[in-house]
């Protein structure tokens, strides 16, 4: 059946639509469960704005849910008030009948209403180009260890732990100090939540020298078919970027390590080689606004030209689950 633009309504998100919700997005991603949890998760967060989380109502049922997550990013070493669009589903009875598109620009107008510069995702190449997002603005950047290299004693001197609540000004510290030149990096919120992850598979890890916090890392645990992988990595500098490897490859027991750091991140030169970022194409933005298309575009000729490497995002802990 067609529905026709008038039978629908896109409005904020209430509580009691949660279920719905929750349901819609479990249906819309093949059935998994995933993204449910990152929707359930980031209204959890102290960022989550329920202006911005949008829901399509087709005669009283939702059938299209749009959650734009605030939050601020570093770009062209300035600290930029954006939002990230994730996730977005719509039913799959309802797709390709512009829902997905209303509820979209729809948060749009709100965002831009509110004051942010930009929308970032993460998303199919097919899609969102046509509602105007530009392609290849960040991806993801890594050096591989081999961890034979590596003194199996470099950690000896630090103390390991799972994060506490105790140490979030200091987790905030250490990310200023080692990712504040990244571009895209987004900057944690100040929450233990940003630094323990909801799942199960993924464990985090401080690491202390000297009563100093010098490194923070997640590992995500062998699964299945898949080896276990560092997902998060930030180091105050090369040694403590050597000695949590160490550690790591210890209980992964991999002998090879893809660290997640960036040419501008401290401790980069750890290894030797500096790590290489590169741009995903659907890893993508659209200004909101005059200044931010200033921005973006001047931070697209810099990489054209070789003079700034491509940014990377760490995702949070929303996106562990
Ligand atoms: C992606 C999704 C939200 C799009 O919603 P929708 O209501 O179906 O999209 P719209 O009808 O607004 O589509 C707008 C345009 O994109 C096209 N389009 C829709 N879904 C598409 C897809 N998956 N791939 C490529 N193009 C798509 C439409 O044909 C339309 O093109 P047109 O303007 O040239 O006619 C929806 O398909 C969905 O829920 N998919 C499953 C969950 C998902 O993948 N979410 C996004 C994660 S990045």
């Amino acid at each position: 059946m067609k529905r026709t633009r008038e039978m629908l309504t896109i409005r904020h998100e209430t509580r009691t639509d949660h279920p719905a919700v929750g349901e819609l997005n479990f249906v819309a991603f093949g059935c998994r469960m995933d993204e449910a949890n990152v929707a359930i998760f980031k209204r959890n967060l102290p960022s989550f704005d329920p202006d911005l989380s949008l829901v399509a109502v087709h005669d009283g049922r939702v059938v299209g849910h749009a959650l734009f997550n605030p939050q601020t990013i570093r770009l062209m070493d300035q600290d930029v008030r954006v939002t990230n669009l994730a996730p977005v589903a719509v039913h799959p009875d309802f797709q390709k009948q512009g829902i997905g598109r209303q509820l979209i620009r729809a948060g749009h107008e709100i965002a831009r209403e509110k004051g942010y510069l930009l929308d970032m995702l993460l998303g199919h190449t097919t899609y969102y180009p046509k509602l105007g997002y530009l392609v290849n603005a960040f991806g993801a950047s890594s050096v591989t260890v081999n961890v034979g290299d590596i003194p199996a004693n470099a950690d000896a001197d630090m103390v390991i732990a799972a994060p506490l609540p105790t140490d979030v000004p200091a987790l905030v510290a250490l990310w200023e100090h080692a990712e504040a030149r990244v571009d895209f990096s987004v900057r944690p919120l100040d929450t233990i939540l940003e630094w323990v992850s909801p799942n199960p598979m993924v464990s985090a890890f401080v690491y202390h020298r000297e009563d100093h916090v010098v490194g923070y890392a997640r590992l995500k645990g062998a699964w299945g078919e898949r080896p276990a992988s560092v997902i998060c990595f930030i180091a105050a500098d090369e040694s403590a970027a050597r000695g949590m490897a160490a550690h790591l490859a210890r209980v992964s027991g991999l002998s090879t390590l893809d660290l997640p750091l960036h040419p501008y991140s401290s401790g980069a030169a750890a290894f030797g080689e500096l790590p290489v970022a590169n741009a995903w194409e659907a890893a993508m933005v659209i200004p909101y606004t005059e200044a931010g298309a200033e921005l973006i575009e001047a931070y697209y000729r810099a990489g054209a030209i070789d003079q700034r490497a491509t940014g990377r995002t760490m995702w949070g802990t929303a996106f562990d689950v």
